[in-house]
């Protein structure tokens, strides 16, 4: 009954068994994740689009993405991240339909009810309200509409603006947002009675602890109106100051403000731009993006072709299932919704570099979202190094994480090294000024950040950089006076391999040498009395006087503070992929090793896992992404195989709650699209880890021309053994190809599936650079990077 006239046809659109094949959009689910601690953001966006138009709602607890399926609306906001955890972030430039007398603008009773659940698509969501409102959105890049609906009641129809809305925290720690201050101006459009107003919010903190920032708007109604402006007493409360049309603009650096809009007419649109330059700026985005007159139709039309094509029609099938074809637009849609493209929007520089923010963070995203977007958008891929870049040129650090102009949180490691030499030996050059990249990789590893005093970890940055640096550089090993200390060590050791990576390929044959030796150092964490279901030997905790005992089944608190971040010492165990080698020698050679991982796996072994069936895995948190793939070190990748669908098909599913934890900007989707193709990324090296491919065929565009094409025969549901593959024509006995077989210039991968496990993997085992003398590894990495392996 809320249904407009325009919006009937974009469902009827969407239901369409008769759609054109190309509208892959239609597969999309935009919901997916969004319940259930996946955080995703089911509003509308463009591919790495900057604005990200949706609800925000209340119901006490915090509203990562705006989104929760319980509680009121209390506004419709254009900035939005998706996915994340700690604390929301954005939720500004806000609008919120009212039905009624509104005596104070600033009152806790500004918000409404559902009337019916959501309705999203891609391009497209609907909410209903209890007032009989019904509000429709789309948006642009930098721009959003607004579509209401109004009851025909003998009632004010207002939106109200009010610049002082954010996302609030609930958790206590200190991160929520802030409203510093801003400005509101009404001023008359061209069309008598029709207004427009400018403006901008000035914010601090949320998630990353962020510098004050600033987001300026202009929001244009193609409908008569009269409106009030309004101020309040002080940034905190909200009792009026001011509330009349005797002012047209306010500013204010110690009161809320905003704007009340009433109409007589039950159809309004609104438009609205956002910039972090100026309010001309975000007049000139709205009048370029969503001129005058535009239609609502068309905005959204334009977001799905967009979508069809810069992202959806890289990968293609002729796979009918239905559902698989929802899991994999789906998880290519969420994965291309951060970072956000800001190029020409950065206030801090001018600089002809792109500028890339919303980085959340590379801790969760090196593993496999970016060498994914690497395949599927190597434009973007060069303009976000550059952009890593220039803002290490600029401040001095490309951090893990950054958000608002604001670098921070580093969760673990300096995780933009890992990167960069992903990029670098998969041979990223263009404009990629990569001394300067390596001076940013230098910096990581040799000059500890200032501290920013985050209470969450007293004992260093987690703005940027390497805060355990002091003991890193001075023992090759990190002792608990820094937190996350043993969870650090072996991302350092990784971290590490990833500058003696691009040191080598700069020719810089001192630092190679250097960081080489250094990338060993997680070997200074393994303690062989570590114990656990029969195991020995862990990464463990040590100060100056030796090992300090640890169970290998506790993370303790698992938080900032503690010794180990988000995962469980075993897990971290595992997590020393540039030395393979010596890491199953550690755990007792290939057998012993096999035994491990397959303890991993095993169900009903760790209680704190109980949503995972109680298994030492954990499918939702990024330390473990590569575990489930570990056993093609040792030439047992049907293993592999076998753990990897039952983790996919256990956890993943097309649905609201269809995430096994935080999206974290699309790194679950990404993991879950490498075990559709079949492939594993080792990041910072050329190797890709088979598994077994969902599809019978799959066609991956790989720019200028390029394709990879994967085929299976004889597999199902329930069949999906590597029986024998062919690599570009050509029989393959390795559990691995390198980035030069298949991606460099495009390639083929044939596989041939069965219901049994077959040892088909009798050739060598993947490389493993860190695991030989600094001479092989200097020819290993110069091999890796002409693709010698094939
Ligand atoms: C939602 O709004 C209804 C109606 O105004 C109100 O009764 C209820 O308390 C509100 N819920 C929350 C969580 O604020
Ligand atoms: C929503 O409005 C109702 C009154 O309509 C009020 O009781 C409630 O506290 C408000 N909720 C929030 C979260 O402001
Ligand atoms: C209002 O806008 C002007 C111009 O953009 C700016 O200089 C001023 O700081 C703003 N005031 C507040 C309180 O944000
Ligand atoms: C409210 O804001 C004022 C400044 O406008 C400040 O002095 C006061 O401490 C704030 N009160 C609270 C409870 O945050
Ligand atoms: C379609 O794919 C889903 C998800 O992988 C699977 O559960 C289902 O069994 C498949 N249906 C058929 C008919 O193969
Ligand atoms: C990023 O935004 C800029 C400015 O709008 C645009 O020129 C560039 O093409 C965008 N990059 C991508 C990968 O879309
Ligand atoms: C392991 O424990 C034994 C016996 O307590 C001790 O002698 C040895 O030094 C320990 N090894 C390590 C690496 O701590
Ligand atoms: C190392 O840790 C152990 C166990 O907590 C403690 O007894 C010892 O004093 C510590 N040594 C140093 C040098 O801090
Ligand atoms: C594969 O080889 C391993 C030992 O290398 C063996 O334990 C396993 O049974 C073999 N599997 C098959 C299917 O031959
Ligand atoms: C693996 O394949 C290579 C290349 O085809 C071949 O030379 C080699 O003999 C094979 N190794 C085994 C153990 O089958």
């Amino acid at each position: 009954m809320y249904s407009t006239l325009v919006l009937l046809p974009f469902i009827a659109l969407a239901n369409s068994a008769a759609l054109p094949p190309v509208d892959l959009a239609s597969y999309v689910l935009t919901s997916t994740g969004e319940t259930n601690g996946g955080n995703t953001f089911p509003g509308v966006s463009r591919p790495l689009g900057m604005v990200k138009l949706g609800p925000d709602l209340y119901s006490g607890t915090d509203a990562y993405s705006g989104y929760l399926a319980n509680g009121n609306f209390t506004g419709f906001t254009m900035l939005h991240e998706s996915g994340t955890g700690g604390a929301p972030k954005y939720g500004v430039v806000s609008q919120m339909p009212v039905v009624g007398t509104v005596n104070n603008p600033l009152s806790d009773a500004i918000n409404d009810t559902r009337a019916l659940p959501d309705y999203t698509e891609i391009g497209y969501y609907k909410a209903s309200l209890g007032s009989g409102t019904v509000l429709e959105m789309a948006a642009t890049n930098k721009a959003g509409m607004f579509q209401y609906t109004f009851p025909s009641v003998d009632k004010d129809l207002n939106v109200l603006v009010d610049v002082s809305h954010v996302l609030s925290s609930y958790r206590g720690q200190g991160l929520e947002q802030h409203f510093l201050g801003g400005n509101i101006t009404v001023k008359e459009d061209t069309d008598a009675g029709h207004y427009y107003y400018t403006g901008s919010g000035t914010y601090d903190n949320g998630w990353n602890r962020a510098a004050p920032w600033t987001v300026y708007f202009c929001g244009y109604f193609d409908a008569p109106a009269s409106f009030k402006t309004f101020i309040g007493t002080s940034l905190n409360t909200s009792t009026l100051a001011a509330f009349s049309n005797e002012e047209t603009s306010y500013s204010s650096k110690t009161a809320r403000l905003g704007a009340l809009f009433t109409f007589t007419q039950t159809s309004v649109t609104s438009r609205v731009g956002v910039s972090f330059i100026s309010e001309s700026q975000a007049c000139a985005n709205v009048n370029a993006e969503i001129p005058k007159g535009t239609k609502f139709a068309t905005v959204y039309q334009d977001t799905r072709d967009a979508w069809n094509t810069q992202v959806l029609s890289k990968v293609t099938t002729t796979e009918t299932n239905v559902t698989k074809l929802n899991q994999l637009y789906s998880a290519l849609y969420f994965m291309h919704l951060l970072p956000t493209n800001k190029t020409g929007e950065n206030p801090l520089w001018k600089s002809s570099a792109p500028y890339y923010d919303d980085i959340f963070t590379f801790w969760d995203t090196h593993r496999c979202t970016t060498p994914l977007l690497h395949i599927l958008q190597p434009v973007f891929y060069e303009e976000l190094l550059r952009s890593m870049i220039d803002i290490y040129s600029h401040e001095g650090y490309t951090s893990d994480a950054r958000s608002s102009f604001s670098n921070g949180a580093v969760q673990g490691g300096s995780n933009s090294d890992n990167v960069f030499a992903d990029a670098y030996v998969k041979g990223v050059r263009g404009k990629v000024d990569w001394e300067t990249a390596y001076a940013s990789m230098t910096k990581n590893a040799e000059v500890t950040p200032d501290n920013n005093n985050d209470p969450r970890d007293p004992t260093g940055s987690t703005k940027e950089g390497r805060s355990a640096l002091p003991d890193w550089r001075q023992y090759g090993y990190i002792t608990p006076r820094f937190g996350r200390s043993v969870s650090r060590a072996v991302e350092y050791a990784v971290n590490d391999f990833s500058l003696a990576t691009v040191a080598n390929g700069l020719g810089l044959q001192y630092d190679f040498k250097k960081y080489l030796s250094r990338s060993h150092n997680w070997r200074n964490h393994w303690n062989t009395n570590m114990t656990a279901l029969g195991f020995s030997g862990f990464l463990g905790p040590r100060n100056t006087s030796g090992f300090i005992s640890q169970d290998p089944l506790s993370c303790g608190g698992c938080y900032w503070a503690d010794l180990y971040y988000q995962a469980l010492p075993w897990e971290y165990s595992f997590n020393a992929h540039h030395d393979m080698g010596t890491l199953v020698d550690y755990c007792g050679g290939a057998d012993t090793f096999v035994k491990r991982l397959e303890m991993t796996f095993q169900p009903g072994i760790y209680s704190g896992n109980r949503a995972f069936g109680s298994t030492i895995f954990n499918p939702g948190n990024e330390p473990s992404f590569a575990t489930p793939y570990l056993y093609n070190y040792v030439n047992r990748q049907d293993l592999s195989v076998l753990r990897s669908r039952f983790i996919a098909k256990s956890y993943y599913s097309p649905t609201q709650g269809g995430l096994p934890g935080n999206s974290d900007a699309g790194a679950m989707e990404s993991w879950l699209l490498w075990s559709m193709i079949g492939l594993f990324p080792v990041t910072g090296q050329t190797t890709f880890l088979i598994g077994s491919p969902w599809f019978t065929d799959l066609t991956i565009s790989l720019g200028g021309g390029k394709k990879l094409k994967i085929t299976t025969t004889g597999g199902s549901e329930n069949v999906y053994y590597v029986q024998s593959l062919k690599v570009n024509g050509r029989p393959w006995n390795k559990s691995w190809v390198s980035w030069y077989d298949i991606f460099a210039k495009g390639g083929s991968l044939d596989f041939v599936l069965g219901s049994t496990p077959s040892n088909w993997t009798t050739g060598p085992t993947p490389p493993s650079p860190g695991s030989v003398s600094a001479t092989a590894a200097e020819q290993l990495l110069i091999d890796m990077s002409k693709g010698a392996s094939s």
